[in-house]
């Protein structure tokens, strides 16, 4: 079995299942790296963390325009599908890694197993509704992590013997993880009282490609006046540099705009925060399971579930929307206990074991 990574959020959603697979000794794991992500602090320091073997190989693409990005990947997963003649290649999220790593295999003729299938923000315009739709339909075994994710596939027409609602392998690692990532001591570090914080992310290209939009967003963080702790993506920073608006959050006094943080150093800041900030996808079921409010800088999600459970708001990058909602938020007081009586909708925390006993492996399903 080959998994492809490539991006942080993957390393992360893949760790209970390579801890799973290597627990096999039938399975035979290969992991490839395609190098999407590629800075200590985007890709190591989790392998580290989460106490992960090294891949077999890093493909060592970087960064490019998603047009070159992906498609050199495709060529370079080509050779090592070539090489290591898997019987089977997992795909985790919806990166361009995920999309390489899929097409790289159908086209190939060896089954593709999506792992966090049915995913949709039915939003064209975010390149990951892109790369997990194309992937949802080369994909032999399509993983879902919910409901939600398993109807929109059958809306989709994909057949049901090809769905399989396993749950969600980032509940595996939240609930393998969080004892030791909550024992943390990171708030000390960056100067932070529990429950008296905002935990700021922003990376998504429609938020800080148009300066226009990164600056609604850095205004109203400015006008919330709230003590802040913003772990910057290495584009988001490149992008305050370059429109000055790095000015305006230190003129602020209370953002503190840091380097990426580790998993376990996330979930810490995360249970300790008052609210979240962000447009990650991964970040709002987080929040989610440690009770925390959201706020996501996004008109779309494609966990709607954590919406309707009114654990999360979409805030969009409206200034005057994410001030209103969040000092709405701030001011009540009850916020983490109401979601803390909410029901997680995305599975048992055995997503890993039960894909990994699925039919995969079963040469008669396979072929
Ligand atoms: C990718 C995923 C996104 C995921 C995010 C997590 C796609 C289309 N998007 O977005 O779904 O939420 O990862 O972080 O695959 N860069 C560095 N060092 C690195 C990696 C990137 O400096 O190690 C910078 C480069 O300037 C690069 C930019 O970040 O051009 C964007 O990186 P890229 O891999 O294209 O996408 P992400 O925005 O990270």
């Amino acid at each position: 079995m080959m998994l492809v990574v490539g991006a942080r959020p993957q390393i992360i959603k893949s760790a209970p299942i390579i801890r799973e697979a290597l627990k096999h000794s039938a399975v035979e794991l290969q992991l490839v790296h395609t190098g999407q992500h590629y800075d200590y602090e985007m890709s190591k320091v989790f392998f580290d963390e989460l106490d992960l073997p090294d891949p077999v190989v890093n493909l060592g693409v970087g960064s490019g325009s998603h047009g070159w990005q992906t498609g050199e990947m495709l060529i370079r997963v080509e050779k090592a599908v070539l090489r290591f003649k898997p019987d089977v290649v997992l795909v985790p999220g919806d990166t361009n890694s995920t999309l390489a790593g899929a097409l790289a295999a159908v086209k190939l003729h060896v089954p593709v197993g999506h792992v966090e299938a049915g995913a949709r923000s039915y939003d064209m315009g975010m390149p990951e509704e892109v790369n997990r739709r194309l992937t949802d339909h080369c994909s032999r075994f399509l993983f879902t992590v919910s409901d939600n994710c398993t109807n929109n596939l059958l809306k989709e027409g994909i057949e049901k013997e090809r769905i399989f609602q396993v749950g969600d392998t980032m509940y595996d690692a939240f609930l393998q993880h969080s004892p030791r990532a909550l024992k943390r001591d990171v708030l000390k570090r960056f100067g932070l009282e529990p429950d008296s914080y905002v935990v700021l992310t922003v990376h998504r290209p429609s938020n800080v490609e148009d300066p226009a939009n990164l600056k609604n967003i850095v205004d109203a963080v400015s006008q919330l006046n709230e003590t802040m702790v913003f772990p910057a993506h290495p584009r988001t920073m490149e992008r305050l540099r370059q429109s000055g608006l790095i000015k305006n959050l230190e003129k602020t006094g209370n953002v503190k705009l840091i380097d990426p943080v580790s998993y376990h150093e996330m979930l810490k800041l995360t249970a300790d925060a008052r609210l979240v900030l962000t447009d990650s996808g991964g970040l709002q079921k987080e929040a989610f399971w440690l009770h925390t409010p959201c706020f996501t800088l996004r008109e779309h999600t494609e966990w709607m579930e954590t919406v309707e459970y009114g654990a999360n708001v979409l805030v969009g990058n409206n200034k005057k929307m994410i001030v209103q909602k969040a000092t709405e938020c701030l001011a009540a007081d009850d916020t983490k206990n109401k979601i803390k009586g909410v029901f997680n909708p995305f599975g048992d925390g055995k997503a890993s074991v039960k894909m990994i006993n699925s039919s995969l492996f079963d040469k008669s399903v396979i072929t």
